[in-house]
């Protein structure tokens, strides 16, 4: 996440590469939080992706869903923004049925019945990862949409 990385000295933040070589704002105690809270029973069954930027934590999620099946992504990135979405992503998850990257504002009504109805349709926990930019505003909204025993 952002605040954890350096900033440039034209006051931009580092950004690394994910093992699949896309670039992403994620560091990779990030990523190894986010897989040891997958590796815990009972098993995520929904990764909630709020702001996809290039694809770096989606690249590495819709992959996953090779490997376990009972994994479902969705991803949501502003309208606008599909160009700077890594084009080999977005061509993997049109393979794959419960992949999605939504492009509209997160907070707007259509995204929130679209979480809602991949939420409320999931067996496992879910998880939202806020990393839309505004984690205040993000927890907010979206933590009325969670069941119990799922992560924000
Ligand atoms: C920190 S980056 C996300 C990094 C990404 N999760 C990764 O792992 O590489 C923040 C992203 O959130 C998107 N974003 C900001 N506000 C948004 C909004 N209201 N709705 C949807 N996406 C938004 C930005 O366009 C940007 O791509």
């Amino acid at each position: 996440m952002a605040k954890k990385l350096k900033p440039t000295p034209k006051g931009g933040f580092t950004l690394v590469v994910n093992p699949l070589g896309i670039v992403t704002q994620t560091t990779w105690l990030d990523v190894a939080n986010i897989c040891g809270l997958m590796a815990r029973e009972p098993k995520i069954g929904l990764f909630v992706e709020v702001g996809v930027l290039m694809g770096g934590m989606a690249s590495m999620m819709v992959s996953r869903i090779a490997y376990d099946p009972t994994l479902a992504y969705l991803g949501i990135e502003r309208p606008g923004k599909k160009d700077r979405v890594d084009s080999n992503l977005q061509a993997q998850v049109l393979g794959v049925s419960h992949a999605e990257i939504v492009f509209d504002d997160c907070f707007s009504a259509p995204v929130e019945m679209v979480v809602r109805g991949w939420i409320d349709t999931t067996e496992g926990p879910a998880l939202v990862f806020c990393d839309g930019g505004n984690k205040p505003a993000e927890i907010a909204h979206f933590a009325p949409m969670l069941r119990p025993a799922d992560y924000i």
